[in-house]
């Protein structure tokens, strides 16, 4: 449909194939509205009565899945260029009308998340989807721009990166059975919670590397922002650090917003109209001027300078929460702001020591009414730094052998990120629920599809 709705000239027999949106009957012809996917706009019919399409037609109301073969001429309506005049109609399924629950009308996001298996079929979430699809394409155009090879890191793992223990356990194990010789590694495994390990491994011999996959995290927070099955992607560049992995969160960033913005224009106008007024004016804000840059200890600082009363009172040493999060973005800086040298106490072992001795070189970046969008680090590469550091969290250096060869062998400053697919979206498209950005949501109690 989006090729014919954009056609050059008009065509004496064209195809369509679609779900039928909207049908109205007069006396001498009925309209029918076709979607088919390809894009938000329908495709206008027109069946004349006492004809073979329009007994083709017959009881297919809203939902039916119809082809239709037809010439594409000009349309004498307002809002469309063209429009079909059917010669043949088919129908492949009816939609009852009674029981089909997508009627002609708006349905709340908590009602549609009931029927996750139909939602693909409204205007939102087609527009949603598509612009998860381009977002995706934006990303790896991105990083190949930039000479990053994508690698594909694995979802099965015996490794937690992150140190949080929130972790998926795989076992092949009945029920009660303890004993993990018998299971199949022979030893607890895990879904991954992040790549980033692998990812570091990659990039010590090829330079500079991505992943973009699936990533599992059993943290049982009920919260707008929190899956436990997510799409992460994580960038690893060797010769890098901290400037360098803000300048390339920034440049990603930037990338996705410009292409959504061009090349999904109908679809964030309809999240424009009907879901977040203001929210191309806020993306192309996001274009016009660099993000703001501060260490922990300033953005500190002005959260106690703030003359707000957060749940959670800061000071050093505090793990900013969404809360605090979001007033600097949306309330101090107005725009994006990566927040870099955080308290090494509140970060994960890996994180490159600063000579302070209190923090490490991590920078999260903060984007107005999300929070935070990535979150990332140079790591460290010295040898005896990262295991003094493994032992002070009381964990074993010889349990991280092969991530240990990494600092043993050919050492390199590197850094990293990982940005939340999900949040991206919800910053592209105004939705504030998780749920919402991603076809099938995997969220406590929510396995239904
Ligand atoms: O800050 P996180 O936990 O960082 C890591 O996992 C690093 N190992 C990544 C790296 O350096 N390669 O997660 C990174 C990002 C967060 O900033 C957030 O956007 C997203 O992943 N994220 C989630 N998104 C949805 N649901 C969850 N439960 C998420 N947890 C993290
Ligand atoms: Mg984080």
């Amino acid at each position: 449909i989006i090729d014919a709705l954009n056609a050059e000239e008009a065509q004496p027999s064209i195809v369509l194939c679609g779900w039928i949106r909207t049908r109205r009957d007069a006396k001498d012809f009925s309209f029918v509205e076709i979607n088919d996917g390809s894009c938000l706009a329908n495709m206008q019919c027109i069946v004349d009565t006492d004809t073979a399409a329009h007994l083709g037609l017959a009881e297919a109301t809203t939902g039916a899945a119809v082809r239709i073969v037809g010439e594409l001429v000009a349309s004498p309506g307002k809002g469309q260029k063209w429009e079909v005049r059917a010669q043949k109609v088919q129908v492949y399924g009816l939609a009852d009308p009674e029981t089909f629950p997508l009627q002609k009308k708006r349905h709340s996001d908590e009602f549609l998340r009931t029927i996750a298996h139909l939602r693909p079929r409204t205007n939102k979430y087609g527009a949603m989807f598509r612009i998860r699809s381009e977002a995706a394409f934006a990303v790896h155009d991105f990083f190949r721009s930039h000479h990053f090879s994508l690698v594909h890191t694995p979802v099965l793992t015996g490794a937690d990166c992150e140190g949080a223990g929130e972790m998926f356990r795989v076992t092949t194990l009945e029920p009660g059975v303890k004993d993990l010789s018998e299971d199949f590694f022979s030893r607890q495994c895990n879904l991954t919670v992040s790549g980033q390990l692998e990812a570091e491994a990659l990039a010590t011999g090829l330079g500079r590397v991505y992943s973009f996959g699936p990533t599992f995290r059993a943290e049982n927070s009920n919260t707008p922002r929190h899956a436990a099955e997510f799409w992460m992607i994580e960038p690893e560049m060797a010769f890098a650090d901290l400037d360098d992995l803000m300048e390339l969160g920034e440049g990603l960033t930037r990338h996705v917003v410009d292409h959504v913005l061009t090349r999904c224009e109908g679809d964030v106008e309809l999240f424009d109209n009907f879901v977040d007024k203001g929210l191309r004016e806020r993306l192309q804000h996001m274009l016009a001027a660099p993000f703001a840059r501060v260490s922990y200890t300033e953005a500190v600082e002005i959260l106690q300078k703030s003359g707000k009363s957060f749940t959670f009172p800061v000071s050093f040493g505090t793990d900013l929460q969404t809360e605090h999060e979001r007033y600097l973005a949306e309330e101090h800086f107005k725009k994006p702001v990566i927040v870099y040298d955080y308290p090494k106490d509140i970060k994960a072992f890996y994180m490159k020591q600063n000579d302070d001795n209190r923090t490490v070189a991590a920078m999260d970046m903060l984007v107005p009414r999300i929070g935070e969008l990535i979150g990332g680090s140079q790591r460290e590469e010295r040898l005896s730094r990262i295991e003094a550091r493994i032992r002070e969290m009381g964990q074993n250096p010889e349990d991280y052998w092969w991530y240990l060869d990494l600092r043993r062998f050919g050492t390199v400053p590197h850094a990293g990120f990982g940005l939340g697919f999900e949040r991206l979206l919800m910053m592209l498209t105004g939705i504030t629920n998780i749920r919402d950005v991603i076809p099938f949501p995997r969220t406590p109690g929510n396995l239904e599809f």
